[in-house]
This record gives structure tokens, sequence and C-alpha cells, in this order.
């Protein structure tokens, strides 16, 4: 029914509106009678409901900044510091406290200079030490740590330095220095524990390798450019005899 006909309804008889005379004058015994029930029989179950009812209420589907009804806090809240944090108890005001001089995290002792840092007394070792890299690589031979460090090198360093040494890799052809050209007299001049050194440490422009390539990986990259600088210097007499009759012509320019 729309308004209009309502209002309508209204203003033609207006007596249909009014409560009836009779509704009124309802039996008064019978309804003090229900109200009595209600104060003593169910007020108080109801107001129970209605007060969890609106202590539950938040809890689900609403936005709240407040954190959520917690009954049993366990250990969520609690005195503690956060990283970085202030703290009052230590003079430098810092929660954080700085490690004590000298301490070395459980299993990175590294005191074998020669495997960690290819030093010895001070000096850089002439030869990488191939028993522990075999053991550290789980190999038994110098080819197999030749062939580890040939798929970690074209890996880690052929990116500036190419496979074949002669720093055109990509990296470079986009306008990275150019490195120098593995192949050439100065590394080769210097002793495995300084190649060691360059991956480690990085030098000039080259970054530091030693945070990404493992200890062992490291040394079999080692193995792997000398491998690169033999060949780029090799002679007729280093091919094995019987290999020399397969030796192509050199293809002229
Ligand atoms: C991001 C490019 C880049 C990568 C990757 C890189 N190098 Fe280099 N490397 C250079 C540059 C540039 C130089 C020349 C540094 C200079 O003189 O400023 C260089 C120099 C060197 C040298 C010669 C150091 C000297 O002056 O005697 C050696 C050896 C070397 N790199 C080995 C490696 C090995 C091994 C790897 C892989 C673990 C590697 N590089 C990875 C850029 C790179």
């Amino acid at each position: 029914m729309s308004r209009f006909s309502g209002t309508a309804a209204v203003r033609e008889n207006p007596g249909a509106f009014q409560p009836h005379p009779s509704s009124d004058q309802t039996d008064r015994s019978d309804r003090s009678d229900r109200s009595d029930r209600l104060r003593f029989g169910h007020t108080w179950p109801l107001s129970a409901v209605a007060v969890m009812a609106l202590a539950f209420s938040a809890c689900r589907g609403s936005v709240s900044t407040l954190p959520p009804v917690h009954i049993w806090h366990g250990m969520e809240w609690q005195p503690k510091y956060h990283d970085q944090g202030e703290s009052r108890f230590f003079a430098d005001g810092r929660a954080m406290r700085p490690l004590v001089p000298g301490t070395v995290a459980h299993g990175f002792l590294d005191e074998d200079t020669v495997f960690y840092r290819g030093m010895e007394n001070g000096q850089y070792v002439a030869e990488l030490p191939l028993a522990k890299v075999e053991s550290a690589l789980r190999v038994d031979s110098l080819a197999a740590v030749m062939q580890r460090g040939r798929q970690r090198f074209n890996i880690y360093c052929a990116p500036c330095h190419d496979t074949t040494g002669n720093a055109q890799g990509l990296v470079v052809q986009h306008g990275y220095p150019t490195p120098l050209n593995l192949s050439s007299q100065d590394p080769l001049g210097a002793p495995d524990g300084k190649l060691f050194g360059y991956i480690t440490d990085g030098i000039r422009n080259m970054p530091p390798y030693g945070p990404e390539i493992p200890v062992a990986d490291r040394w079999a990259i080692v193995a792997w450019v000398r491998v690169i600088q033999r060949s780029q210097h090799a002679t007729v007499a280093d091919v094995p005899a019987a290999e020399r009759g397969h030796i192509l012509p050199e293809e002229s320019p």
C-alpha cells in the first residue's frame, strides 16, 4: 500500500487507526501476573545473555584498533626488548649487546689459515691445499676439482671475465669496467693463495665473492683459472704425442 492511499484512509476514517477502546481495557489482573513472572522468573538469564552478546560482539567481523579480547594471556604480553631497541639498564642505552671481542660462532673457528685464508705464516700459499679441497668437495681427483671449478667459474666469474677469461663477459659488454685478462701474466705469476684472496676479498673494481662462494668452491675456481691460463699459453709440446695428429691448423683470420 502506498503512503497516499494510507493517509487518504486516515482522512476518510480517522477512527480506524485509533487503538480499539477494548484493547485498553485488558484484564488487569492477567497483565500484572505476566509482568511479575517476567521480573522474577526470566529477567536474570535474559540480562546475562545481553551482557555476553555485548561482551563478545566486537570479536568477529567488526573493525577495532584495540587488541582482541584475551581471556588467558599466556606469555603474549611480557617485558622484553625489541631488535635495535633502547635499554635503560645498560650505560650505552643499547638493548642489543655488542659481541665480546674475539667471539666466534660455534662451528666458525676457521683456524686452518691455509684452507680458509690461503695463507701460512703470513705468506700466500703457492699451491691449493688439494687434499682438503678434495675432501670438502667429496671428490677424489684434481680433475674432478677442476670440473667443479669450471662449473662454478662459468656461473660466478664468466659474466665479467668470459668463459675463456678474455675479459669480454656480458656485464663488461654492457659497460662494467674491463677486468684483467685472466690469461695474462700477472695472475699467472701469483701464488694460488693470492688468487684465492682475490676471489674472497675482491680487488679494486672486482667485488668480493667470499660471502657467496663456499671455501672449497673458491679453491676449485682457482684450479680452473689455472686451466684457463695454461690453455691460453699452451704449445704443441703440452699436447700428448698420441693426440698431436688431431690438432687442427689455426684458422687464418
Ligand atoms: C662483476 C664483474 C666481475 C666478476 C663477476 C668477477 N670479476 Fe674478477 N675482476 C673484475 C674486474 C673489473 C677486475 C679488474 C680489477 C681492477 O683492476 O680494478 C677483475 C680482476 C680479476 C683478477 C686479476 C686481479 C689482479 O689484478 O691481479 C682475477 C684473478 C679475477 N678477477 C678473478 C675472478 C674470479 C676467479 C672470479 C669469479 C669468482 C671473478 N674474478 C669474478 C670483475 C669481475
